[in-house]
């Protein structure tokens, strides 16, 4: 008996740590929440760097939520600026934005200057009731967007796609198909710039900082980089799982490993977009994440996967000599690469709860 109980017990210890915690695991029931819980919800679904999700709100009455960045969360190494954290922010408010028309709501969003900011609020939103016929399908492109890291087909982005993509802001978003000279720069100064950074311990520290291997710190933080986000899957997944610890991350094999992917992951995609801005501040940024998202969100009803990489913009000189070849105007704040895809996998990539991002005063 005793044995038997054994056995089952190793069963169970073992069907555990074989399944990855990801997405699917977080029960969440949405029902008995008030509209604004909802929406933060949808909001918090945006991508954020490193999934740092350096978010907050509060929310006053019906009406009125206040968004500020968590600089707690901040990237002190690859985004000293703290460019990218307001990108996220940015993210976050597009979602919002989005989920709040799902339910009726017209947001009126105003973006607040560095200067004035000092710890308040980076946006005011105001939800006025409206009467606009809703998009049926916003919550799902919400729900599914997702991070791809698999590689893409290398056929080029047909132009009625890319056109659909850059309309978000046809001055601010950029298209080079990956067979251009142009997109064969990115492809090179991408992979160039991601070995630097893959080498830079100070940047190996802060990633390690932000890998959750172990499907116990995947549920304790309920953020950062997990090894099925990160595309480590089947049995290699169940080993990194369970015998690897974040600072294994900085071993010489893992990081090779990750050039070598890398490699792969630029060579294999049909085209780059990139954001540009005119200039560098809060608002450019904000603007920026949102423009992220909006274009993300478009990606999976044409399967096209969507993989940010943006370490030309994070590691110091690639920006400025990519926009001089690039022939750009404006600052380059963002980089995706795309890539038309046969299947496109659930997101995996998990969310800390509404509650431990947001005060209902
Ligand atoms: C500003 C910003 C920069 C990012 N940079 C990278 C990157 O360089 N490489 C990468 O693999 N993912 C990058 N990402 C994607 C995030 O890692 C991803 O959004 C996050 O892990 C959450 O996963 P999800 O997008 O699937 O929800 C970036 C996302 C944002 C918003």
């Amino acid at each position: 008996m005793k044995k038997q109980i054994f056995l089952l017990a190793t069963m169970l210890t073992l069907a555990t740590s074989c399944s990855s915690y990801s997405r699917k695991n977080q029960k969440l029931t949405l029902e008995a929440k008030g509209v604004i819980y909802k929406i933060l919800y949808y909001a918090s679904l945006a991508g954020s760097s490193h999934n740092s999700q350096p978010w907050k709100a509060e929310v006053y009455g019906e009406d009125s939520i206040l968004v500020f960045a968590d600089i707690s969360r901040k990237l002190q190494v690859v985004d000293p600026t703290l460019r990218e954290l307001y990108i996220s922010v940015g993210a976050f408010i597009e979602n919002l934005s989005r989920a709040a028309s799902y339910f009726g709501y017209e947001t009126e969003i105003k973006v607040h200057n560095l200067s004035d900011i000092n710890g308040g609020p980076v946006a005011s939103v105001t939800l006025n009731k409206s009467n606009e016929k809703r998009e049926e399908t916003i919550l799902n492109d919400i729900k599914l967007r997702t991070t791809l890291r698999i590689l893409y087909d290398t056929n080029p982005i047909k132009e009625a796609d890319w056109m659909t993509l850059i309309a978000v802001a046809p001055s601010n978003i950029h298209y080079f198909s990956a067979d251009s000279e142009k997109g064969n720069y990115i492809k090179q100064k991408e992979l160039e710039s991601y070995t630097q950074q893959a080498k830079n311990k100070n940047a190996q520290d802060e990633l390690a900082s932000w890998i959750r291997f172990s499907n116990k710190d995947v549920k304790e933080k309920q953020d950062g980089l997990t090894t099925e986000g990160m595309g480590i899957k089947g049995i290699g997944g169940f080993v990194v799982r369970n015998f690897f610890k974040p600072g294994d991350s900085k071993k010489e094999s893992f990081v090779n490993q990750g050039i070598d992917k890398t490699k792969l992951q630029v060579e294999n995609c049909g085209g780059w977009l990139i954001i540009t801005q005119p200039s560098e501040n809060i608002e450019s940024w904000i603007n920026t994440g949102r423009l992220y998202q909006a274009m993300h969100l478009k990606c999976r009803k044409m399967n096209i996967g969507f993989h940010p990489m943006n370490q030309i913009s994070e590691e110091t000189d690639f920006g400025r000599k990519a926009n001089t070849f690039l022939g750009l105007n404006g600052q380059i704040l963002f980089i995706a690469r795309i890539g038309y895809v046969k299947e496109y996998p659930e997101p995996v990539s998990v969310r800390r709860p509404v509650e431990s991002f947001t005060t209902f005063k």
